[in-house]
């Protein structure tokens, strides 16, 4: 992760609530090659899970790569099993452009499609 966040264009963001100063509740790295930007990686912690806090993060991201960096579209790749990121990313207004076949392997060795969405600002 360190390898990838020393990259040039790549930014890792983390969200915090006032309650909780110290602690991020979720978190992003994205990658980008203006005009276009790619999320690399994005997660809340478990115990903040379902209170909005990765549609806020998501909205900061988007928000901030179209009046600081110029941006016009983001990428990502997402597991088809994971259908609460699914889920996530179409609230987001991401739409599914296209499927990488068997791109992740599970630990046991379980091999899954990624979808790849995207999104215009
Ligand atoms: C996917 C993940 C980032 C969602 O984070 P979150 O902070 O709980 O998401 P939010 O509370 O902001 O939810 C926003 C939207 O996502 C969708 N969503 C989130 N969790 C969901 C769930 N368990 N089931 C179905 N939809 C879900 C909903 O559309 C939700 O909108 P709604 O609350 O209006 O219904 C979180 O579950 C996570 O970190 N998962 C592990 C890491 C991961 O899979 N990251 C994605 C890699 S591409």
């Amino acid at each position: 992760m360190l390898q990838t966040l020393i990259t040039p264009g790549t930014i890792g963001w983390l969200h915090y609530t006032d309650d909780k100063p110290k602690t991020p509740n979720s978190f992003a790295i994205t990658r980008m090659i203006a005009p276009e930007a790619e999320i690399l990686t994005l997660g809340t912690i478990p115990d903040q899970q379902g209170q909005g806090k990765a549609s806020q993060l998501l909205h900061d991201i988007t928000h901030s790569m179209q009046h600081n960096y110029d941006i016009d579209s983001l990428y990502l790749d997402v597991d088809e099993n994971n259908k609460s990121a699914i889920a996530l990313y179409k609230s987001a207004q991401f739409a599914v452009c296209g499927k990488r076949k068997n791109y992740y392997t599970s630990k046991n060795g379980i091999q899954s499609d990624a979808l790849l969405m995207t999104r215009k600002l």
